[in-house]
């Protein structure tokens, strides 16, 4: 029997979240040993009290403070500790007792909790990429004062790491991100025009929250990854290439020095990522389902059309410039993404609002912390200042 594994899982009723759950039911189904030891959730209350009953955490994170009062009338003598609020996520992340943070909260919200798990210590298995995004080089460094270990959870940094296992970094000559092209791959720029939201919420492979579905249909996903990247694996932009794979089964690759590429295959199913990040170096036992090379047929490839889907443009030039231009990047399509599921603007313009925002407000080299949350606030200010004359 392996040690007993201690959890904390930000976003549990997420996509993510209610992924990691499920993984952690199936590792103990096959003898592992893991505990949920705390639950964060922002609002959805009802399905978090479903969670706690079935896990028995010793603490929950509720960020909204009337949804956590509104949880406080459901307990019933269940001994659980109940937190709330920021400061409450900020003693859970320094003080409680867990191996390992499932960073999974979507948005530039996940970076101060996930940066205090590494405070604290811990190893986080990192679904946030908005947090490597918008402050790579201080979570690195905080990761490396503290000692803690950072895992990738996107299933392209979760290949990228596979295929590096057991190779020397002078051999790696590029990393090569797969990317599904997202519902919009055979639409002309023309048609994009009057894409609706329930379009572009049809992801063809993977099921996903609803911010990273609208990114998945205007590649800025892809455009985020990259950034990812080259944070995690520490390559240059010009290091790091996207290629389109429609059917999402090579999940990224690494180029070698020799002309030798590594790529790491398997469904679309986040758990499998998921389930590597917690076990990580080792494998263990899944149920989740193989491909069927002989169901599958073809495997094909094409570049990304970038004069359509420009916010990969986007990402690659933020991530030249660096300093706070990441974070500008970030907030501008957070703040336009909303605005589009709110139906307030067209699909086109979250491009357009993202690129008047980098535009428009001038980045700061080696930023701190605070000229972070700055360089974020001034972004979302921007785009939604710039929303009120459409
Ligand atoms: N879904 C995927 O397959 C996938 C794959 C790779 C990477 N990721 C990344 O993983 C992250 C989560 O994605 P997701 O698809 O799981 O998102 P999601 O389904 O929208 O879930 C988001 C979670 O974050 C919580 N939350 C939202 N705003 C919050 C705030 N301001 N403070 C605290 N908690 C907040 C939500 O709580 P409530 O439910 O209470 O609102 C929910 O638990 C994103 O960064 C995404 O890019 C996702």
């Amino acid at each position: 029997m392996s040690k007993r594994t201690s959890i904390a899982i930000l976003g549990s009723t997420g996509s993510i979240g209610r992924s990691s759950l499920d993984v952690i039911t199936s590792m103990n189904e096959h003898g592992e040993d893991y505990h949920v030891n705390y639950l964060v959730t922002n609002k959805n209350v009802d399905l978090l009290y479903q969670q706690v009953k079935k896990y028995a955490p010793a603490g929950v994170v509720i960020i909204d403070e009337k949804r956590a009062d509104q949880f406080r009338s459901y307990l019933n003598g269940e001994k659980l500790k109940v937190y709330s609020g920021e400061s409450g996520l900020m003693d859970v992340m320094s003080g409680g007792e867990f191996d390992v943070l499932i960073s999974s909260l979507v948005g530039f919200a996940g970076l101060r909790p996930t940066l205090k798990a590494l405070e604290a210590g811990k190893t986080v298995a990192l679904a946030n990429k908005e947090t490597m995004v918008v402050a790579g080089e201080i979570v690195n460094e905080t990761a490396s004062r503290y000692r803690a270990t950072l895992l990738p959870v996107d299933s392209e940094h979760s290949a990228i790491l596979q295929c590096f296992s057991g190779e020397g970094k002078k051999s790696v000559a590029k990393l090569i991100l797969t990317a599904s092209g997202g519902p919009f791959l055979n639409r002309s720029k023309e048609e994009l025009e009057n894409v609706t939201v329930e379009e572009a919420l049809n992801h063809p492979n993977w099921k996903m929250g609803n911010k990273i579905t609208i990114d998945s249909a205007t590649l800025m996903n892809k455009g985020l990854e990259v950034i990812e990247a080259h944070y995690l694996f520490g390559l240059p932009a010009d290091k790091i290439d996207i290629v389109v794979h429609p059917q999402s089964i090579i999940h990224s690759m690494v180029e070698f020095v020799d002309g030798s590429i590594k790529a790491q295959l398997g469904m679309p199913d986040m758990k499998i990522p998921i389930q590597y990040a917690l076990t990580y170096p080792e494998r263990v036992e899944s149920k989740y389902q193989r491909i069927d090379f002989s169901r599958i047929g073809q495997l094909t490839f094409m570049p990304p059309d970038i004069e359509k889907f420009t916010l990969i443009k986007s990402a690659y030039e933020a991530l030249r410039q660096g300093g706070t231009s990441t974070a500008i990047l970030n907030a501008a399509n957070e703040a336009a993404v909303d605005l589009f599921l709110r139906r307030r603007i067209r699909f086109m313009q979250i491009s357009e609002f993202v690129d008047a925002a980098l535009g428009a407000i001038e980045p700061k080299k080696s930023p701190d912390i605070d000229e972070i949350f700055e360089a974020d606030r001034d972004a979302r200010k921007f785009v939604y200042a710039e929303a009120e004359h459409v």
